[in-house]
């Protein structure tokens, strides 16, 4: 167990590195005028996230094929989205946190005015940088579409717009599931179908790995609400406590946190059953469904 996390994680670093490199190319300097909004924009994207949905994208890919390199540019897009919902959900309007990624948030460096822009900017940029692919038409349209549908307010932005409406409110399980679903799998769901198209995966594959995708969403976020409650600020990169103090509609506040560990576990647990078929090819995406339930930041 001990030497498998270490190949995991020297994977892990090795790629964040690689898509790193291709976010860092897109984007302009920090210097470049109006830089305010620049130095903004890398303050939170550059300061160091797991970059768990592009390596969820080469993961996928490789349980078919080997030339991963493919899709790093178009894996890197994905965190440009995910730190721009980063920073506005730290906004004071949304959960208020202070804290992201073991630093400032990007409104408390730059102003909520500036955060605002930064976020949008990321979005937008998002959908600038897989316009400018170097892929195949049909599999750019694909993946902007697939993007566009799972983010927006029929997706990521529902469910963060439930979990607003849902702070200090008895709500039922189909609602959590619902908020949870949109706000958090939806996302992780995204790189899962990406790594399918970039292989050209069968529509028996897809719907597989789409069924794979939710259940680790899920239990990803089950498990950050549970970190919420456990964790350290040090060890998070974030604020610890701050779902109970925004009376927040979470897995454990409803279910309680032992149920909500076997919950998690449960899931990552079918998961990885749904995986079998893919033999040694899954190696390091089973570790990575060991690190989702595991993870301590
Ligand atoms: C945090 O995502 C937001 C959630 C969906 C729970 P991550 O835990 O992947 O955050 P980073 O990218 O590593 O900072
Ligand atoms: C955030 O969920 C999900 C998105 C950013 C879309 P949380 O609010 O629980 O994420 P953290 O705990 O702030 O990272
Ligand atoms: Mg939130
Ligand atoms: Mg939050
Ligand atoms: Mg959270």
């Amino acid at each position: 167990m001990a030497k498998k996390r270490m190949i995991l994680k020297k994977d892990i670093k090795e790629k964040r590195e690689l898509v790193n490199i291709e976010i860092d190319r897109f984007l302009p300097r920090k210097d470049e005028y109006p830089k305010q909004i620049h130095k903004a924009i890398r303050h939170t994207l550059f300061a160091g996230g797991k970059r768990l949905r592009p390596y969820l994208m080469v993961n996928t890919y490789r349980l078919f094929k080997d030339d991963i390199e493919k899709t790093f540019y178009v894996a890197g897009t994905l965190e440009m989205l995910h730190s721009y919902t980063l920073i506005h959900d730290d906004l004071p309007e949304i959960d208020n946190d202070d804290y992201r990624r073991g630093k400032k948030a990007c409104h408390v460096e730059y102003g909520s005015d500036i955060a605002l822009l930064a976020g949008d900017s990321l979005l937008v940029y998002t959908f600038n940088a897989l316009a400018n692919a170097d892929i195949d038409y049909h599999l750019k349209y694909n993946i902007i579409k697939e993007l566009a549908e799972k983010t927006g307010d029929r997706g990521l932005i529902a469910g963060q717009m439930v979990d607003i409406l849902s702070e200090g409110k008895k709500i039922d399980k189909k609602t959590l599931d619902f908020i949870h679903n949109n706000k958090t799998a939806k996302m992780i769901n995204i790189p899962i179908r990406l790594g399918c198209y970039f292989a050209n995966a069968s529509e028996e594959d897809q719907k597989r790995l789409e069924k794979f995708g939710r259940k680790i969403g899920l239990a990803f976020q089950i498990v950050d609400d549970i970190l919420d409650i456990e964790g350290t600020k040090k060890s998070l990169g974030k604020s610890p406590g701050k779902d109970r103090k925004a009376k927040k509609a979470t897995f454990p506040a409803i279910y309680g946190l032992a149920k909500s560990k076997e919950m998690a576990e449960k899931l990552i647990s079918e998961a990885k059953k749904l995986l079998e078929p893919y033999g040694e090819r899954a190696e390091l995406l089973l570790m990575l469904c060991d690190f989702i339930l595991t993870r301590k930041f």
